[in-house]
């Protein structure tokens, strides 16, 4: 591997923290001088870029910070950057490009510090981290905190090994270990904080296990058709409890083989029933996450899809694992054509007229709970109304 010198990105460093602050993603001084300390191109000395080739199918060129001045500087954007391809579907289709699904990326550094602020870390705390990924963030950490109190765990190893080198590079060096971070770190130890980088479908009993008394966790819970990001507390070893937090991202889910991603069986679709004007548009459930993340708690087995017709019309479609579907056109009328038992279409009606009545709450007006064992708690926090997830 060929990085370049650290001098070769000062400038760039310095911007990016500028940036971060401007937006507000870093609101402490002590996390601007942490990321001020940390140049991003050694944790991705090579990313890869999206494009579609001339069949329309979607591939990834990679893109390398040491020979290609663009793709440095695009490093220090506030830009996601995917980093690692599935190595069982990835195949070199030209010189610098291959098919395949991402498995790992160098998460949006504005989501990174807005979480990091979140985490609420004072000097002393040991903190763990799902998803070492690149190592950028476990650098940070190590940064704020000292590396001996740094632990990371990510579930492929090879990505473990190679943080492991760009973490020496710039001479740290850290507790990183391979293996399925839902069960927790393997040594069982406690920490103040945890901090996910991949979501998981309901916080971890082992997470909740190993957070001290008044510990804090930060991770994206996934529910389906929408999730976030949750910022909890554990109060003693049963519970972890706290709120969605305005800070909006998505993560790659958690897997529990580092080669095996989870896939959803499509159901067979129900014949058409009919179509009917509708109060609620595509552009409604798509420029509203609160809204969508609502739709999720009301419609957990539901998922939220484009469909393209065969006359190049897009419609958002949500469809439930028995076939039933309902679907409204991106751009167009408000109507929504529907099939199968269920009009799903009245449920995402009813959840809207209730998301408008309670004045759009956002989501950090819902708050979150979850004991190690059973089901999570949803629920408004003005209203009281709950779900469990
Ligand atoms: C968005 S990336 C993490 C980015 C990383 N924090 C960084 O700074 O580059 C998500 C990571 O979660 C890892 N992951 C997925 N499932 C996991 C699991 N069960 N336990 C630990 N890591 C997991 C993936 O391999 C991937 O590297």
């Amino acid at each position: 591997m060929s990085t370049l010198p650290l001098e070769a990105a000062r400038s760039h460093v310095g911007a990016l923290v500028d940036e971060l602050t401007v937006k507000g993603a870093i609101r402490t001084p002590q996390w601007a001088e942490a990321f001020a300390s940390v140049p991003r191109h050694v944790f991705v000395p090579y990313w890869y870029e999206q494009e579609t080739n001339d069949k329309g199918i979607s591939q990834w060129r990679r893109r390398a910070t040491a020979t290609d001045a663009d793709a440095l500087a695009a490093v220090y954007r506030d830009e996601t950057l995917v980093t690692a391809l599935d190595p069982s579907t990835a195949e070199q289709v030209d010189e610098n490009v291959w098919s395949g699904i991402p498995t790992s990326s160098s998460t949006l550094p504005s989501l990174m510090a807005g979480m990091l602020e979140d985490l609420s870390v004072e000097a002393g705390h040991r903190v763990l981290e799902i998803g070492t990924g690149t190592g950028y963030n476990a650098a940070l950490l190590c940064a704020r905190l000292g590396e001996h109190l740094v632990h990371s765990i990510d579930v492929d190893p090879a990505l473990v090994q190679a943080a492991q080198k760009r973490l020496a590079e710039i001479e740290v060096e850290t507790q990183l270990v391979a293996g399925d971070g839902q069960n927790g770190y393997p040594t069982g130890e406690q920490f103040d904080r945890i901090i996910a980088t991949c979501s998981v479908p309901q916080i971890p009993a082992a997470w909740i296990e190993q957070t001290k008394p008044n510990g804090i966790i930060v991770a994206d819970v996934s529910l389906g058709i929408e999730g976030g990001l949750v910022r909890l507390s554990v109060a003693d070893e049963q519970q972890a409890v706290g709120h969605f937090t305005t800070n909006s991202g998505r993560f790659m889910p958690a897997r529990s083989d580092a080669q095996n991603y989870p896939t959803r069986e499509r159901p067979v679709y129900a014949a058409e029933t009919g179509t009917h004007p509708t109060t609620v548009t595509a552009g409604d459930v798509r420029s509203n996450y609160p809204f969508r993340l609502v739709l999720a708690l009301e419609l957990p087995d539901a998922e939220l899809v484009y469909h393209s017709a065969d006359d190049g019309t897009m419609s958002l479609q949500l469809q439930l694992p028995d076939g039933s579907w309902a679907r409204t056109p991106v751009v167009g009328p408000a109507t929504v054509t529907y099939g199968g038992p269920d009009n799903l279409w009245d449920r995402v009606e009813d959840a809207w007229s209730w998301w408008n009545d309670a004045r759009r709450p956002a989501q950090d007006q819902f708050g979150y709970a979850r004991q190690p064992e059973g089901a999570a708690r949803v629920w408004h926090i003005s209203t009281g109304r709950r779900w469990n997830v």
